[in-house]
């Protein structure tokens, strides 16, 4: 398969500039000026377009058991949706039960991804700890192609990572080469707000928020970072909704921590006042968590973006169609938590991001993909266009329009949280591993194509981690004496 991109303009993270990509046997084989048309399998004529390294959501959920159902969108349908938008690569999360062996749940997860047209790797949960645990992080790292751990310090009584757990795991990670990533949400204050807007028979998904209000999470979020801080652990921050939570990134890293910050397309966009919708559907179909917040949050986040404070952006795409949502008609905290928004991600950060000036194009490509590629370790193979690199791209179209709906979408859920917004800049074709996936609104690749992506221990980027850590305790030690 040789596949020529001709006319366009390519932009990276760092450069914009324009050349001809040669795409064989699914890597990027040449960038010239003028690439002949010879013997190549098909040409693609970029003219007035540009060419940007393929999304990667490094947060999906798809066909995640959670909360007594099942995500809708399976392997199939979710990275199908993720190619319709432009996104070629996403990192899942093996969520194992508490108690269940860890690479049997990686094992379960794997088989369910066999179907994925895009290609994946998997981020795992830490959801209870001992010494099988433990050896068990050594096996994916070191067999299995896994270098992040994930800790949902919400959801008390299912998944959640106490302290302990989490200190366990850090210092874990730190032996293996691994990072360690959070969801904050401080899990015994929300259940404690949740029981008592019930008591006061506040059911609906307005309470929904009102029980996990910006500083549950924040406080969450400081107390992961000095729990990093303290063990000499970097840390990666997954859906930053709160600007209290952006602070305490700021705080962290101007002392000098390596805390790394993502947000959603769907917490930069949509507001609270969701909760307020007198459907119920409607305003079920918002909750997720952390929920939406006032406006003034937004803005927030897209300066955490422009500042580098928040270095990528995902979806959290885990979605849930009315009748699930349904389960929690008389009781909020029944409704299955998560929105759909793997296909849209890049729409909304163009549309709202770059035609209104907040981010570069250049930073647009940092923040969809290659900051996802390097905090995760497989930059340049994924996030660039460079020689060798896989031919996993975007060929955008900055003029075009779409009007986002759940009528037009590729995601099996019966809702979209952007619905009737109008997008100007959209994905004309997707490249997956050098071959058209997606094509000016069908998804071409076929069922299985996806690969899953190992992902390498960060060996010399410890060292420096560890060496500055080791300066700081025997720093500390010499005052004290
Ligand atoms: O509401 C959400 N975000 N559902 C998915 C699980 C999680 O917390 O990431
Ligand atoms: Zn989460
Ligand atoms: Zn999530």
């Amino acid at each position: 398969m040789r596949l020529l991109i001709k006319n366009g303009q390519i932009i990276t993270h760092e450069q914009s500039y324009f050349a001809d990509v040669l795409c064989e046997d699914g890597v990027i084989t040449q960038i010239n000026d003028h690439i002949p048309d010879e013997n190549v399998t098909e040409v693609i004529d970029a003219q007035g377009m540009l060419i940007m390294p393929g999304g990667i959501d490094p947060h999906t959920h798809m066909q995640l058991p959670f909360m007594g159902t099942v995500a809708i969108d399976d392997f199939e349908s979710g990275t199908k949706a993720a190619l319709a938008g432009g996104t070629t690569m996403i990192i899942d999360f093996v969520i194992p039960n508490p108690q269940q062996n860890l690479l049997e749940a990686y094992h379960q997860w794997r088989g369910w991804a066999e179907k994925a047209t895009c290609d994946y790797s998997f981020h795992v949960a830490i959801t209870w700890w001992d010494d099988s645990v433990s050896r068990d992080m050594q096996t994916l790292v070191e067999k299995h192609g896994v270098n992040s751990f994930k800790h949902f310090m919400a959801y008390k009584n299912a998944i959640m990572a106490t302290d302990d757990m989490m200190i366990a795991s850090f210092s874990r990670c730190i032996e293996l080469g691994a990072i360690p990533t959070v969801h904050a949400e401080n899990g015994e204050l929300v259940y404690h707000l949740q029981q008592s807007l019930l008591e006061r028979n506040i059911t609906g998904p307005e309470a929904h928020p009102l029980s996990r209000p910006p500083i549950v999470e924040s406080e969450a979020a400081n107390r992961a970072i000095s729990i990093a801080d303290t063990l000499g652990s970097p840390l990666y921050l997954v859906h930053v909704s709160a600007s209290q939570t952006l602070d305490a990134i700021r705080y962290a890293t101007e002392n000098g921590q390596r805390v790394f910050g993502e947000c959603l397309a769907a917490h930069l966009t949509i507001d609270d006042s969701v909760y307020q919708d007198k459907n119920w559907l409607h305003a079920a179909a918002h909750v997720m968590s952390p929920p939406f917040r006032p406006k003034n949050h937004q803005q927030a986040l897209w300066n955490g973006l422009k500042s580098g404070a928040l270095q990528t952006t995902a979806t959290d795409h885990c979605a849930f169609c009315a009748e699930q949502k349904s389960m929690g008609k008389n009781d909020f905290t029944n409704i299955p938590n998560g929105v759909s928004s793997v296909e849209e991600r890049l729409m909304v950060l163009w549309n709202n991001g770059v035609n209104t000036g907040q981010l570069t194009m250049n930073e647009f490509v940092a923040v969809t993909s290659t900051n996802a590629a390097k905090i995760f370790n497989i930059y340049p193979r994924k996030g660039a266009i460079q020689i060798n690199a896989d031919a996993d791209l975007v060929i955008w179209d900055p003029k075009a329009t779409k009007v986002l709906s759940v009528i037009n979408q590729h995601s099996k859920v019966d809702f979209n949280i952007y619905e009737g917004m109008t997008m100007t800049g959209i994905p004309a074709y997707t490249i997956a591993a050098g071959e058209v996936a997606y094509q000016r609104g069908e998804v071409l690749v076929k069922v299985g194509k996806g690969k899953y992506i190992n992902r390498p221990p960060y060996a010399s980027y410890y060292q420096t981690i560890e060496q500055s850590h080791q300066r700081k305790v025997a720093k500390a030690v010499k005052r004290d004496q």
